[in-house]
């Protein structure tokens, strides 16, 4: 289903990704549950978009990191995203939830990217998105790609 599952981020750029999830993480809203994650993308033009939790007092409302980031990189031109780091304070490394992951694949270049999770503290884990959502709905046409 998913094709690419080979790791296609080298170390500079990991490193820049999870760089930029941790300085945005500082901005997180996060009165409520206390626990602030970044995330930061890659697109395949070399762009590199944030977004933090934004939460509310009524607390469906609240908006998860990774997909403030992607809504943000939409809107600043990009299509085809290539990997997402995830950064927060927990204990081990935090996966994307699942409402996440699905929005992650509708702009996943090649129907997969890398997603890199790490903590404040410095562990670090990396999967691909294809392993965290697999037999995903990518499309209710079966001759026309979403
Ligand atoms: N949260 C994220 O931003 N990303 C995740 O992948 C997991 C959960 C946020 C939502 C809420 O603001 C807080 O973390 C606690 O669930």
């Amino acid at each position: 289903m998913l094709a690419n599952k080979e790791k296609r981020l080298d170390g500079q750029q990991e490193n820049a990704l999870i760089e930029a999830a941790t300085a945005v993480r500082e901005r997180a809203y996060v009165p409520y549950s206390g626990f602030a994650v970044g995330a930061a993308l890659l697109d395949e033009a070399g762009q590199i978009v944030g977004g933090c939790n934004v939460e509310n007092v009524s607390y469906g409302l609240s908006s998860c990191a990774e997909r403030n980031a992607i809504f943000a990189a939409v809107g600043q031109g990009a299509r085809r995203v290539v990997a997402v780091a995830v950064v927060t304070g927990a204990e081990t490394p935090t996966p994307p939830c699942g409402a996440c992951r699905q929005v992650l694949l509708e702009f996943a270049a090649n129907d997969d990217m890398d997603v890199v999770m790490a903590t404040t503290a410095g562990a670090r884990r990396t999967t691909h998105l294809s392993a965290l959502l697999p037999e995903s709905f990518a499309s209710f046409k079966p001759d026309n790609p979403r």
